[in-house]
Protein backbone atom coordinates (compact mmCIF):
# COMPACT_ATOMS: atom_id res chain seq x y z
CA UNK A 1 0.00 0.00 0.00
CA UNK A 2 2.02 2.87 -1.04
CA UNK A 3 -1.44 5.17 0.22
CA UNK A 4 -1.68 5.67 3.79
CA UNK A 5 -2.19 9.44 3.91
CA UNK A 6 -4.54 12.73 2.96
CA UNK A 7 -0.92 13.91 1.04
CA UNK A 8 -0.39 10.51 -0.42
CA UNK A 9 -3.98 10.32 -1.78
CA UNK A 10 -3.99 14.36 -3.06
CA UNK A 11 -0.64 12.86 -5.00
CA UNK A 12 -2.48 10.08 -6.63
CA UNK A 13 -5.34 12.27 -7.66
CA UNK A 14 -3.48 14.86 -8.69
CA UNK A 15 -1.36 12.75 -10.94
CA UNK A 16 -4.24 11.02 -12.14
CA UNK A 17 -6.17 14.35 -13.29
CA UNK A 18 -2.51 15.35 -15.08
CA UNK A 19 -2.68 12.06 -16.87
CA UNK A 20 -6.46 12.51 -17.83
CA UNK A 21 -5.31 16.14 -19.05
CA UNK A 22 -2.35 14.93 -21.19
CA UNK A 23 -4.79 12.07 -22.70
CA UNK A 24 -7.40 14.92 -23.25
CA UNK A 25 -5.19 17.35 -24.70
CA UNK A 26 -4.36 14.82 -27.80
CA UNK A 27 -7.72 13.46 -28.15
CA UNK A 28 -9.34 17.20 -28.71
CA UNK A 29 -7.59 18.24 -31.73
CA UNK A 30 -9.14 14.52 -33.38
CA UNK A 31 -12.76 15.43 -31.85
CA UNK A 32 -12.55 19.74 -33.53
CA UNK A 33 -11.53 17.84 -36.62
CA UNK A 34 -14.62 15.47 -36.45
CA UNK A 35 -17.50 17.88 -35.80
CA UNK A 36 -19.63 19.39 -37.93
CA UNK A 37 -20.71 22.49 -36.13
CA UNK A 38 -17.91 24.95 -36.91
CA UNK A 39 -19.11 26.35 -33.50
CA UNK A 40 -18.44 22.72 -31.73
CA UNK A 41 -15.18 22.68 -33.58
CA UNK A 42 -14.39 26.18 -31.87
CA UNK A 43 -15.30 25.24 -28.50
CA UNK A 44 -12.72 22.00 -28.41
CA UNK A 45 -10.43 23.65 -29.92
CA UNK A 46 -10.62 26.43 -27.36
CA UNK A 47 -10.74 23.64 -24.71
CA UNK A 48 -7.79 22.04 -25.87
CA UNK A 49 -6.01 25.82 -25.24
CA UNK A 50 -7.76 25.94 -21.77
CA UNK A 51 -6.49 22.42 -21.27
CA UNK A 52 -2.65 23.08 -22.36
CA UNK A 53 -3.18 26.43 -19.48
CA UNK A 54 -4.51 23.84 -16.63
CA UNK A 55 -1.59 21.15 -16.80
CA UNK A 56 0.53 24.07 -16.44
CA UNK A 57 -1.00 24.75 -13.40
CA UNK A 58 -0.46 21.52 -11.50
CA UNK A 59 2.79 22.01 -13.06
CA UNK A 60 2.77 25.52 -10.78
CA UNK A 61 0.99 23.64 -8.02
CA UNK A 62 3.35 20.69 -7.69
CA UNK A 63 6.30 23.53 -7.48
CA UNK A 64 4.91 26.03 -5.06
CA UNK A 65 4.22 22.67 -2.86
CA UNK A 66 7.43 21.18 -3.50
CA UNK A 67 5.85 17.70 -4.11
CA UNK A 68 6.52 14.90 -6.72
CA UNK A 69 3.67 13.68 -8.99
CA UNK A 70 3.42 9.72 -9.78
CA UNK A 71 3.58 8.25 -13.44
CA UNK A 72 0.16 7.24 -13.33
CA UNK A 73 -2.35 6.71 -16.51
CA UNK A 74 -5.89 7.89 -15.97
CA UNK A 75 -8.01 4.34 -17.09
CA UNK A 76 -11.32 6.38 -16.92
CA UNK A 77 -9.86 8.74 -19.53
CA UNK A 78 -8.33 6.22 -21.47
CA UNK A 79 -12.20 4.48 -22.02
CA UNK A 80 -13.37 8.11 -22.59
CA UNK A 81 -11.30 9.16 -25.16
CA UNK A 82 -11.56 5.45 -26.77
CA UNK A 83 -15.50 6.28 -26.46
CA UNK A 84 -15.17 9.01 -28.64
CA UNK A 85 -12.81 7.48 -31.15
CA UNK A 86 -15.60 4.76 -31.33
CA UNK A 87 -18.13 7.53 -32.18
CA UNK A 88 -16.29 9.05 -34.75
CA UNK A 89 -15.37 5.43 -36.28
CA UNK A 90 -19.57 4.18 -36.37
CA UNK A 91 -21.04 8.04 -36.97
CA UNK A 92 -20.78 9.75 -40.18
CA UNK A 93 -19.90 13.73 -40.34
CA UNK A 94 -23.40 15.45 -39.09
CA UNK A 95 -25.34 16.42 -36.30
CA UNK A 96 -25.95 12.94 -34.94
CA UNK A 97 -22.12 12.76 -34.96
CA UNK A 98 -21.94 16.38 -33.22
CA UNK A 99 -24.78 15.33 -30.72
CA UNK A 100 -22.95 11.93 -29.66
CA UNK A 101 -19.77 14.04 -29.41
CA UNK A 102 -21.10 16.48 -27.09
CA UNK A 103 -22.40 13.82 -24.75
CA UNK A 104 -19.06 12.22 -24.87
CA UNK A 105 -17.33 15.46 -24.04
CA UNK A 106 -19.61 16.24 -21.33
CA UNK A 107 -18.83 13.41 -19.75
CA UNK A 108 -15.32 14.10 -19.98
CA UNK A 109 -15.91 17.48 -18.38
CA UNK A 110 -18.33 15.76 -15.66
CA UNK A 111 -15.18 13.48 -14.31
CA UNK A 112 -12.95 16.24 -14.36
CA UNK A 113 -15.30 18.54 -12.02
CA UNK A 114 -15.48 15.53 -10.28
CA UNK A 115 -12.05 15.07 -9.87
CA UNK A 116 -10.90 18.73 -9.14
CA UNK A 117 -14.08 19.14 -6.89
CA UNK A 118 -12.09 16.49 -4.86
CA UNK A 119 -8.55 17.98 -5.05
CA UNK A 120 -9.71 21.48 -3.94
CA UNK A 121 -11.58 19.90 -0.23
CA UNK A 122 -8.18 17.83 -0.08
CA UNK A 123 -5.97 20.71 -1.06
CA UNK A 124 -8.07 22.77 1.82
CA UNK A 125 -7.72 20.28 4.41
CA UNK A 126 -3.99 20.19 3.75
CA UNK A 127 -3.48 23.61 3.53
CA UNK A 128 -2.69 24.02 0.06
CA UNK A 129 -3.55 27.81 -0.49
CA UNK A 130 -1.98 28.45 -2.76
CA UNK A 131 -2.28 25.54 -4.83
CA UNK A 132 -6.24 25.54 -4.25
CA UNK A 133 -6.19 28.75 -6.38
CA UNK A 134 -4.96 26.83 -9.20
CA UNK A 135 -7.48 24.06 -8.58
CA UNK A 136 -10.56 26.37 -8.42
CA UNK A 137 -9.44 28.26 -11.40
CA UNK A 138 -9.56 24.96 -13.46
CA UNK A 139 -12.35 24.00 -11.71
CA UNK A 140 -14.42 27.38 -13.33
CA UNK A 141 -13.11 26.48 -16.95
CA UNK A 142 -14.15 23.10 -16.38
CA UNK A 143 -17.74 23.74 -15.46
CA UNK A 144 -17.95 26.72 -18.00
CA UNK A 145 -16.96 24.27 -20.64
CA UNK A 146 -19.69 21.49 -19.31
CA UNK A 147 -22.24 24.68 -19.76
CA UNK A 148 -21.17 25.82 -22.97
CA UNK A 149 -21.45 22.11 -24.29
CA UNK A 150 -25.10 22.51 -23.04
CA UNK A 151 -25.79 25.59 -24.80
CA UNK A 152 -24.50 23.63 -28.27
CA UNK A 153 -26.43 20.65 -27.79
CA UNK A 154 -29.67 22.70 -26.60
CA UNK A 155 -29.06 24.99 -29.63
CA UNK A 156 -29.26 22.29 -32.52
CA UNK A 157 -25.37 22.10 -32.89
CA UNK A 158 -27.29 18.55 -31.03
CA UNK A 159 -30.56 17.84 -30.37
CA UNK A 160 -32.74 19.30 -32.92
CA UNK A 161 -30.90 18.60 -36.00
CA UNK A 162 -29.75 15.24 -34.72
CA UNK A 163 -33.43 13.98 -34.11
CA UNK A 164 -34.74 15.26 -37.43
CA UNK A 165 -32.02 13.60 -38.82
CA UNK A 166 -33.20 10.18 -36.97
CA UNK A 167 -36.51 10.71 -38.07
CA UNK A 168 -35.61 10.87 -41.87
CA UNK A 169 -33.41 7.59 -41.49
CA UNK A 170 -34.30 4.60 -42.71
CA UNK A 171 -35.13 1.76 -40.27
CA UNK A 172 -31.82 0.29 -40.40
CA UNK A 173 -30.29 2.90 -39.01
CA UNK A 174 -32.36 3.04 -35.54
CA UNK A 175 -30.04 1.56 -33.73
CA UNK A 176 -27.31 4.20 -33.98
CA UNK A 177 -29.72 7.32 -34.01
CA UNK A 178 -30.88 5.68 -30.81
CA UNK A 179 -27.69 5.51 -29.59
CA UNK A 180 -27.18 9.34 -30.31
CA UNK A 181 -30.28 10.48 -28.81
CA UNK A 182 -29.74 8.88 -25.62
CA UNK A 183 -25.94 11.05 -25.46
CA UNK A 184 -28.27 14.31 -26.57
CA UNK A 185 -30.45 13.77 -23.70
CA UNK A 186 -27.55 13.10 -21.37
CA UNK A 187 -27.01 16.28 -22.32
CA UNK A 188 -30.12 18.24 -21.56
CA UNK A 189 -30.34 16.08 -17.89
CA UNK A 190 -26.38 17.63 -17.67
CA UNK A 191 -27.71 21.64 -17.84
CA UNK A 192 -29.88 21.26 -15.55
CA UNK A 193 -27.88 20.71 -12.53
FE1 LIG B 1 -9.26 19.76 -17.97
FE1 LIG C 1 -12.08 19.72 -19.50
Amino acid sequence: MTIKTLQDLFIHELSDVYSAEKQLSKALPRMARAAENPELAAAFTTHLEETRGQIERIDQLVEAHDLRLKRIKCAAMEGLVEESREVIDEVEKGPVRDAALIGGAQKVEHYEIASYGTLCAMAKKLGYTEGLKFLQDTLAEEKATDAKLSVLAEAGGGNDRAAQAGSAAPAGAALKNGAAGKSASASKTASKN
